[in-house]
Formats: structure tokens, C-alpha cells, sequence
């Protein structure tokens, strides 16, 4: 064949196999028309999964009829006009393709009545010229029958419910980014999603439920021209899947390497390898700074300084996590009390302290460091009478401190607490766990750990590999704080452990750090593999369950816990404590109902 120029229907249809994968992605680029034209209402109306029919109606600006003929054509744009816009666009589209190619494979019609327009005007792909019709101001476009005249295409389409599903996930994508604009779904003639415009917290309820709203950290931190805000769910909220990942680069929904990679670093600490985190989160910045024209569909972005952008997104999304147990938080819940719902915001609580200055003070804390370390003694040795200093001497507890002070313990596992709000519960081991990892960091992080000879050396039975594993990691396990060497064939003597640890199960402890250490592939990152040889630790130096505790001590472990970082969650990222409310309690009873 000699080469020839290709008729625009079949450009057109080329450029459709990348933009109109499947309706839902229909959707995605006429939902963004609706909003670029500034629309406050949006109504999407679909058929049979939205491949029979997908309508959607805005109040938008709407089009002059003499433009109509232009909107459907390719590469043909309102949106840019140089070069230097382009680098600097803040619009969803601005590729003028995407009518274009939808119109080459469905039956489009357009129509739509411009701000000053008498009445509204109406072409479709059969039809260019355009013709009086009905309408209030904004656009109307109906797209029927998609891929009618590409049957191969057809093929490659799912059921109606598949469709349909694709087709929620966009509304909701949409719905999520621009809480300012209603929107409403209805499949089949039936309304199923009816979204009035409100402010961002109340529209992710709305989308997502009040059980992931209940159990989030605001984000809202500034740098510079880059800005993070939204929702970040605890560890309690993660998910098997990553169905609740919603990132967004300048209000555009993005699938990109770089941000779930720094947020998947983010909840590393905290979350179970085989979870995933679940968040709403917005990053904005300078237009210039990203590009998105990258691929046709746009989900995909490059950032110039990507560098930048995963420390300035890991580090926000860390210190959120991190933020110590505050009354004025969101607080970890199972169900969504309006308790939780009112703490609940989306710029940062104000009194979080500066993450920094939170480190230095854990450091420095001389009342807590020794109410710590008399808690510490006294919850591992039975013997001692030792008192932790009585809360009214700790720094955060001019008012009535968060976690409120203990009244019991229950079975040995739980301290209950009464705070402010009402009652508090408390999973002792998991948040003793969590204190003595964070606190192990410290030390390790501070320089030398502080190690403990212990008075009468412990000899440790130990298998053939055991002992091997003890000789091959003796550095690693030098730096932890633990001084062993083998005593015979089948014996280990232990010398000196971690100050932080003297009082625990001394041969429980090496045996599971020995185990750790054997199962461990050498590859492993030092930095990873120190982590999970000191949540080892703290699991088993923790105070164990059956161990009863005298109310100081239980109050110390309160104080502990608001001062300690991410106290909210085990290093399992389990819970570590939870509300229940005057009014959840008052619901048990029935109370003024
Ligand atoms: N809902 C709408 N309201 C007003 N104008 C619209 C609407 N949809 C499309 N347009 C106009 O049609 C043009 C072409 O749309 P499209 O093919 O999606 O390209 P792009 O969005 O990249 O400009 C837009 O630039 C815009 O001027
Ligand atoms: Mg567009």
C-alpha cells in the first residue's frame, strides 16, 4: 500500500482506543467538560451500565451555537491556546479529543444554551448543523450505544454490573474532588446517588461513609508552593485491597507511583505488610511543577521534582499519623459517634505540637521519662511497691488529660479510664507495645542503647542454630543493647539486655530475636530489619496480660501513651484504645430516649 493520509473518523477512532476504554471512562471526560465549564449541578443519568446510554446535564457555561460543530471536532479546544499554556494548565482537559473520539465510536448529541443565548442549540454526530432546541442554560450530552460501529471493541466490554461499578468509581472520583458541586447517579431510571454540594469532611462522608470519616487523621500542611491536605484513615480503617486510595494532583484524580509509594512508607511503620492504607488526600501545587500531559487519559502525572514531592508527601503524612492521642483528634472508633464526627476536620488541629518539638520533648521529658521508667519497673517486678509520679507533676496534664485516669483493670487485659467524654478502654499489652518500640527507637536513634548488665548472667538453652544465628548477627545485636556469647554447645549466656527491656522474660526475648534474626533474608534493608527486631523487643519486654496492675501504674501507662507517638495503634496496627461516650453508653441503656 502507499502511504496515505488517514480520513479524521478513523484518527479519531485510533485516538478513542486510548481515551474510551469503556464507558466509565466516558464518564470521566464529560464529568470534567460539566466541571471546567464551572458547573454547580451535575446529573448523570446511565442505561444498562452506561453502554446502552450515558446522559449527562450541567449548569455550566454551555457552548455558543457557532461553537457547537468545533466541540466535536478533533483537537479542538477552549481551554489552551499556546504552548505556555499548556505548561501552566489548570483545567481537566485541554487536548480537545475527547468528544472527539467519543463521537467516533457512540451516537453523540450535544446540546447546549450560552449564558446570553435565547434558547439552547442541539447537533449531533449524524447532524453538524445545529437546531433549535430545548433547555435552561448549560449542556446536555447524551452518548448511546458505545462502540456500535466497533465491534471489536464491544467485545472487550463486562457485564452491565462491571460497567456500572467502573462507572460509581468515576462519580465518586469526581464527587470526592469538587465537594462545592452536586451531583447525582441514577442507573436504570432509579436514583442512586444524590450528592448535595457541602464542605470536603461532610462530602467524604457522604461517598465514603461515616465508618472511614470516624477513624481518619486530618492532614493539612503547607510548604513552600506545595500544599497536602485531606484524610488519612488509622491503621484500624486498612484495607485488603486499595479501593480506598484516592490521591489527587491539583484536584485531578491520579494513579502515580511516587505518591503511593510515599504513603505506603508513610503507614510502613504501622501497618501490617499485607494491608493497605486507605486515604483521601490532595496535593496541590504549582501547574508548572507537573505534567500531565503524559498520557491521553491523564491518570498518570510526571513531577519535576519528584524527589521533592515523595519527602515533602512521606513526611506530612508520617507526622499526621504520628500525632499523639489528643482530645481534639478524631478519635479511634469502631462505629461512627458523633463524638468522632464532631472531632473530625479537615484542617489539622491546631495543638498538635510541631512533630519536631514533640521528638525533643520525649527526649528531655524528665517527669515522663521517670514516671516511665518507675511504671516500667513496677510493671515487671511484682515485688517493688515503687509509685510512678502521680499524674498532676507531668507537663500535659494542666487540664484533664485525654485518656483520663484509670479506674480498674478487667481479666487481667484491659484498663478501663474515665475521661471528659466518658469511658476509656485500654489494651494494656498493645500500648505498653507501642511505648517500648517508639521509646527503643529513641534510644537506638539517640546513639548507643542503653544496656543493662544483668547482675547474675542468664544462661539460655539454645538449638545448634540458635547459637549460630547469635554468632553471625553479634554486631546487630551488640548495637540493640544485648551482650551474648555461647557457653557450650547447646547454651547462650546473656550478659547484658536493653535497659528498657532488664525487667522482661530475658530468654522469651532472645529466642524470638534469635528466630527473627534466622528467618530475616539477608537482603533486607538495615533500617527495615532494625525496626522489626525492636517491635520483637517491644512485643516481648511489653507487660503481659494476667499481670495486674495497681492504678498508678495504670495511670502511668495513660500518660505514657498521650506522650508517646503513634500510641494509637500496636505495632500490628491493631488499636490500642477506645472511646465509648456518655451518649454510647446512654444508647445501651436506652437512656433519654
Ligand atoms: N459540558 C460542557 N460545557 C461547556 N463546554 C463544553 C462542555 N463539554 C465540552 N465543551 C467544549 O467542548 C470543547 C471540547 O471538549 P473536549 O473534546 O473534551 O476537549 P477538552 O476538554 O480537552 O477541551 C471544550 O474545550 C469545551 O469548550
Ligand atoms: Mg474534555
Amino acid at each position: 500500500m502507499p502511504i496515505r493520509q488517514l480520513p479524521d473518523l478513523l484518527i479519531s477512532q485510533i485516538a478513542a482506543g486510548e481515551v474510551v476504554e469503556r464507558p466509565a471512562s466516558v464518564l470521566k471526560e464529560v464529568i470534567e467538560n460539566s466541571l471546567d465549564a464551572g458547573a454547580t449541578r451535575i446529573d448523570v443519568q446511565l442505561e444498562e451500565g452506561g453502554v446502552r446510554l450515558l446522559r449527562i446535564t450541567d449548569d455550566g457555561s454551555g457552548i455558543p451555537k457557532d461553537e457547537l460543530p468545533l466541540a466535536l471536532a478533533r483537537h479542538a479546544t477552549s481551554k489552551i491556546a499556546t504552548l505556555d499554556d499548556l505548561e501552566g494548565v489548570n483545567s481537566y482537559g485541554f487536548r480537545g479529543e475527547a468528544l472527539a473520539s467519543i463521537a467516533s465510536v457512540a451516537r453523540v448529541s450535544l446540546s447546549s444554551r450560552a449564558a446570553n443565548a435565547a434558547h439552547a442549540w442541539r447537533i449531533s454526530n449524524h447532524n453538524a448543523t445545529a437546531e433549535p432546541a430545548a433547555g435552561t442554560q448549560g449542556t446536555v450530552l447524551e452518548v448511546a450505544d458505545l462502540y456500535f460501529n466497533t465491534p471489536a471493541r464491544r467485545k472487550f466490554l463486562k457485564t452491565e454490573a462491571t460497567e456500572y461499578g467502573h462507572c460509581v468509581d468515576v462519580f465518586q472520583r469526581m464527587a470526592l474532588a469538587r465537594p462545592d458541586v452536586s451531583f447525582t447517579l441514577s442507573h436504570n431510571g432509579n436514583v442512586r446517588q444524590r450528592l448535595l454540594a457541602t464542605t470536603p469532611e461532610q462530602r467524604l462522608k457522604d461517598v465514603l461513609g461515616p465508618e472511614f470519616a470516624g477513624q481518619t487523621r486530618a492532614v493539612d500542611e503547607q510548604a513552600g508552593p506545595l500544599r497536602l491536605s485531606g484524610l488519612a484513615a488509622l491503621p484500624a480503617y486498612s484495607r485488603a485491597t486499595r479501593d480506598a486510595q484516592f490521591f489527587y494532583v491539583n484536584g485531578r484524580f491520579v494513579r502515580d507511583k511516587v505518591l503511593a509509594h510515599a504513603a505506603r512508607e508513610a503507614y510502613a511503620d504501622i501497618l501490617h505488610g499485607s494491608r493497605h492504607p486507605a486515604y483521601v488526600l490532595f496535593l496541590e501545587l504549582d501547574p508548572r511543577g507537573v505534567d500531565v500531559n503524559v498520557h491521553p487519559a491523564k491518570t498518570e502525572v510526571r513531577f519535576r521534582d519528584s524527589r521533592g514531592i515523595h519527602q515533602f508527601v512521606f513526611h506530612v503524612l508520617q507526622r499526621a499519623l504520628a500525632a499523639p492521642v489528643h482530645s481534639g483528634s478524631a478519635t479511634i472508633h469502631a462505629g461512627a459517634t458523633e463524638q468522632a464526627q464532631a472531632g473530625y476536620q479537615f484542617a489539622a488541629p491546631t495543638h498538635y505540637p510541631p512533630p519536631l518539638q514533640h521528638q525533643t520533648s520525649l527526649a528531655v521529658n524528665e517527669p515522663a521519662a521517670h514516671a516511665y521508667l518507675a511504671f516500667a519497673k513496677a510493671a515487671f517486678n511484682p515485688a517493688s511497691g515503687a509509685l510512678p509520679s502521680p499524674p498532676t507533676s507531668l507537663p500535659q496534664s494542666q487540664s484533664a488529660p485525654p485518656l483520663g485516669y484509670a479506674i480498674a483493670q478487667l481479666h487481667g487485659v484491659y484498663v478501663l479510664a474515665q475521661n471528659e467524654a466518658g469511658l476509656v478502654l485500654v489494651d494494656m499489652h498493645a500500648a505498653h507495645e507501642r511505648i517500648l518500640y517508639e521509646r527503643l527507637k529513641h534510644v537506638l536513634d539517640a546513639g548507643a542503647p542503653a544496656s543493662q548488665p544483668l547482675l547474675i548472667p542468664a544462661l539460655i538453652h539454645a538449638s545448634e542454630g540458635e547459637i549460630a544465628a547469635a554468632g553471625e548477627h553479634a554486631d546487630t545485636l551488640h548495637r540493640l543493647g544485648f551482650e551474648l556469647a555461647a557457653a557450650g554447645p547447646q547454651e547462650l549466656i546473656v550478659r547484658a539486655v536493653p535497659t528498657l527491656l532488664a525487667h522482661g522474660d530475658v530468654p522469651a526475648l532472645i529466642r524470638a530475636l534469635l528466630s527473627d534474626l534466622r528467618e530475616q533474608p539477608a537482603s533486607r534493608v538495615i533500617d527495615a530489619r532494625r525496626n522489626e527486631l525492636l517491635a520483637t523487643m517491644a512485643c516481648h519486654g511489653a507487660v503481659r496480660a494476667n499481670r495486674s496492675l495497681t492504678i498508678p501504674e495504670m495511670n502511668a501507662l495513660l500518660r505514657d501513651m498521650e506522650a508517646t507517638e503513634r500510641a494509637d495503634q500496636c505495632n500490628h496496627g491493631r488499636p490500642t484504645w477506645s472511646q465509648l461516650s456518655m451518649k454510647d453508653l446512654d444508647k445501651l441503656f436506652l437512656r433519654g430516649q
